[in-house]
């Protein structure tokens, strides 16, 4: 497909995010945040609101028609996520708040059960907070033994310092699936087939390639994969874990309480089968109906449309932000299509500091993240303080690139101006 084909894909989209047409400090708001959280679309928003407006009613309780309806929308999301990413069974889509309660939820329940000390756990040094932080509080309590595999030369995730680090005594690795830094599309299913010889098992976080690209658990063959929904177009405080069911039937509950039972007495209680058997308490029902919204969405334009317009994009992007002198960009490059990377660029401007340029850039109406983008250890390994991050999704144009673009060349000669 050609940009002018692919195109259409924003054309088309952007009347159903209202909060795209405003304007930023009297300029047109143009959002490059994505990789932060998505915007959402109406259809989504419509379908969050007609659950509170309409069928408001909690689930798995009442006997009641609102209670079956919304047993029936919610339970229909689970449907449509295990389709989505091609899980075997719907038993495998657990709901949790987001991906982070997902991770906590397999190094609680999982890991602090089965490793003892001197098992060894792989990570990356590109790992988001989220999948560093459960892992320590995992090794700190069971003796466990984390290892980090770091980086080649053009900034991805090195393969064969893998290869040296995995050995008998790996019984997990973590790692992310695109790194919302570098923005490397990791070898996942690569990373799986080596661990599962080794007989450890694979936990991919994949919150920043589930709204980018078409994701396939089978032909990944991860135990278990994270995903937040506020980044896929849903709204926050709902995402999920998938787990294979032969893992996850023999994990013990994470969170106790009502709904992941099936008999309490005042001393001991049997438990739920699955999916319940995780999901404790009330749960986040209109955003879980509204997360199946989000995929229904995202699976009518079409996963590879949507990755291969995002790649035109990011050929774009890298085009023009190369072109300016004194840019640094961080992570590999996209080849020529624009494929083999994100749709995202960390970057810094010479001296000036992310957080600066993000500001001057928010009075453009220009929103892109600064900072360390919560992987400190990331920017600590290549000796960043932090850097500026602009994240695009499908309903971003190529003329919302040449603004941006402007703005940054605009931004850097005003530095230019006054530091002499
Ligand atoms: N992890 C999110 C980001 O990359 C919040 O911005």
């Amino acid at each position: 497909m050609t940009l002018a084909q692919t195109q259409t894909i924003a054309e088309k989209v952007r009347k159903d995010f209202p909060i795209l047409h405003q304007e930023i400090n009297g300029k047109p708001l143009i959002y490059l945040d994505s990789a932060a959280t998505s915007q959402k679309p109406l259809f989504v928003l419509d379908t969050w609101r007609d659950y509170y407006t309409s069928y408001n009613s909690n689930v798995h309780r009442g006997a009641h028609t609102l209670s079956a309806k919304a047993t029936d929308a919610y339970e229909g999301a689970r449907d449509k996520i295990a389709a989505f990413i091609n899980a075997n069974s719907r038993n495998e889509i657990i709901y949790t708040r987001n991906a982070t309660e997902a991770i906590n939820l397999v190094a609680y329940s999982w890991a602090m059960n089965n490793l003892h000390p001197g098992d060894e756990i792989i990570l990356s040094v590109m790992e988001h907070h989220s999948n560093l932080v459960p892992w320590q509080f995992v090794a700190a309590k069971t003796g466990a033994v984390l290892k980090h595999v770091e980086l080649t030369e053009d900034e991805s995730f090195d393969m064969e310092q893998f290869k040296q680090l995995i050995s008998n005594q790996t019984k997990l690795v973590s790692v992310v699936h695109i790194s919302n830094t570098l923005g490397c599309i990791n070898p996942v299913k690569e990373i799986c087939q080596i661990a599962h010889k080794y007989g450890a098992k694979v936990l991919i976080d994949a919150c920043q390639s589930v709204p980018h690209m078409p994701i396939d658990v089978q032909a990944i063959a991860c135990d278990w994969l994270v995903a937040s929904g506020h980044k896929m177009c849903a709204p926050s405080g709902i995402g999920f874990l998938y787990g294979k069911e032969e893992i996850l039937n023999a994990m013990p509950p994470f969170f106790g309480g009502g709904e992941m039972i099936a008999d309490v007495y005042l001393d001991h209680s049997t438990y739920a089968e699955l999916p319940h058997k995780f999901e404790a308490g009330t749960p986040a029902i209109g955003e879980a109906i509204a997360l199946g919204a989000a995929v229904d969405y995202l699976s009518k334009l079409g996963m590879d449309q949507i990755h291969a317009y995002e790649a035109e994009l990011t050929a774009y992007l890298f085009q023009e932000l190369e072109s300016i002198p004194d840019i640094t960009i961080y992570g590999p490059k996209p080849n020529a299509n624009g494929f083999g990377r994100a749709a995202l660029a960390s970057f810094n401007a010479g001296e000036i500091h992310p957080n600066d340029l993000s500001a001057l850039l928010d009075q453009e109406g220009v929103a892109i993240r600064s900072g360390h983008h919560c992987t400190q250890p990331l920017h600590r390994y290549l000796n960043l303080p932090g850097t500026a991050r602009a994240s695009l999704s499908f309903y971003n144009t190529r003329e919302e690139i040449d603004s941006f673009i402007k703005a940054l060349k605009d931004t850097m000669n005003f530095f230019a101006s006054i530091l002499g």
